[in-house]
């Protein structure tokens, strides 16, 4: 089977777990339409939903053994559940507490290993800066370091997704650059939909894509 934006010489997924990954895109869609009706119409939100395609196709790509993965903003969890059922150990943060709960349960209906932290990537002493002085986060906000719960620091993962807001990318590149392993690649989920990854602060592949 050929899937679009994935290279030719990474395996593909057999039939049965690529059933279960379109299972979950389609359920996480549902889940995120009643998001965006129940909560994002009344006020603002900064849950927007990655195209799940786009992702299994850089999750699919970027596979290997013993590979470790968090979720920047993991929201209702579908992207760090796929994580888990393409193999990696899998695990997400996200500041919403609501949105952690909806994913722990996501997690169990999908038998799912994937775990959930509520607090924030930023770690605890990470201070955003850019040239001219500005700190301001856009819509990343602050809260308690996910990393104590998980017990890892950002070092320990191999792979890492975000979904930035427009302008936001250069902090989580910084956040890598500073504060991550120096072989880990960061998977970023661009406004036109499809998936950068980087390494070091410089780009590996410019678009995985549905
Ligand atoms: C654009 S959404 C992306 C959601 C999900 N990763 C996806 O791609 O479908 C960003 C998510 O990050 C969460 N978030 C914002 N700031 C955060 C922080 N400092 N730590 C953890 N989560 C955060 C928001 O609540 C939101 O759920």
């Amino acid at each position: 089977m050929v899937i679009p934006g994935v290279p030719a010489s990474q395996p593909a997924v057999d039939s049965h777990l690529r059933a279960r990954l379109d299972e979950l895109c389609t359920e996480a869609w549902g889940l995120w339409e009643q998001f965006d009706t129940t909560v994002r119409r009344k006020e603002f939100h900064p849950f927007v939903a990655a195209n799940y395609e786009s992702v299994v196709n850089a999750l699919i790509a970027n596979r290997g053994p013993n590979r470790r993965f968090l979720e920047w903003g993991s929201a209702m969890g579908a992207i760090t559940i796929m994580a888990d059922l393409l193999g990696y150990e899998a695990h997400g943060i996200e500041l919403d507490g609501a949105l952690v709960d909806t994913a722990r349960r996501l997690a169990t209906r999908y038998e799912s290993k994937a775990t959930f932290v509520h607090g924030s990537f930023i770690p605890t002493g990470y201070q955003w800066e850019t040239l001219d002085g500005d700190r301001r986060t856009g819509t990343l906000g602050a809260g308690l370091s996910g990393y104590i719960q998980l017990g890892r620091a950002l070092e320990d993962f191999d792979l890492i997704f975000g979904y930035p807001w427009d302008g936001e990318t250069p902090m989580m590149l910084d956040l890598m650059r500073r504060w991550g392993s120096p072989d880990a690649i960061l998977l970023v989920h661009g406004i036109d939909e499809t998936v950068s990854a980087y390494r070091g602060g410089r780009t590996l592949v410019a678009s995985y894509h549905r």
